[in-house]
This record gives structure tokens, sequence and C-alpha cells, in this order.
């Protein structure tokens, strides 16, 4: 089964086992991750979902989308070459384990 480890800011770690084609934001709201809020369920409009991916996972990912692309632009923490929306990540096939870092803010 494929693995999200979801590094918080603070450095806790959570592994969360997933069926393939998990969404990277939903699979931390429904686990209580703290620092991903989601606060437009996913829609790609609010970048309360914002986190950095770690080089590991990152090269099986599709490409940002230009919506992602614009919404990342506001997201409330430091944009990086890591930057994604999870909301718009799934786990697909190839993927054992994503590692997702959460900013130290989201609003
Ligand atoms: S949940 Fe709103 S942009 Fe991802």
């Amino acid at each position: 089964m494929p693995v999200i480890v979801y590094v918080e800011a603070g450095g806790q770690r959570t592994r969360v086992e997933v069926e393939a084609g998990a969404n990277v934001m939903r699979t931390a709201v429904h686990n209580g991750i703290g620092g991903i809020v989601g606060e437009c369920g996913g829609a790609a409009m609010c970048a309360t979902c914002h986190v950095y991916i770690e080089d590991e996972g990152a090269e099986t990912l599709p490409p940002v989308g230009e919506v992602e692309n614009e919404m990342l632009e506001s997201a409330a923490a430091e944009r990086l070459q890591s930057s994604r929306l999870s909301c718009q990540l799934n786990v697909t096939g190839n993927i054992e384990t994503l590692v997702v870092r959460i900013p130290d803010r989201q609003l």
C-alpha cells in the first residue's frame, strides 16, 4: 500500500497508509493532520492546503497546473520550488512513499 508521510511544521511525522488514488489533502483532513486546512474543499480556490514535496516523491507527480500555479502565488507561507496544493495531488500508481512537509501557516 502506498504511504503518505506528513511532516508538520513542529517536526511531528505521521505515516498514513492509503489506497492508490488517495487525495493528499483529504487524507490529511480525515486523519487530523495539523496544518492542512483545505478551506475550499479541494477546488483549488484557497491555497490553505499548501505543502512542500520532499525529493523522494517529487518526480512521480504530475506537473503544477495553471490554476494551481496561480493559487500558489497567494499561499500564506513562502512558495518554494517544491510547493504544491495538496488537494491537487493524488497518490498515483508509481508512488510508494510520498513525503510532504507542511508550512508553518496556511492563513
Ligand atoms: S483545498 Fe483549497 S486550494 Fe486546496
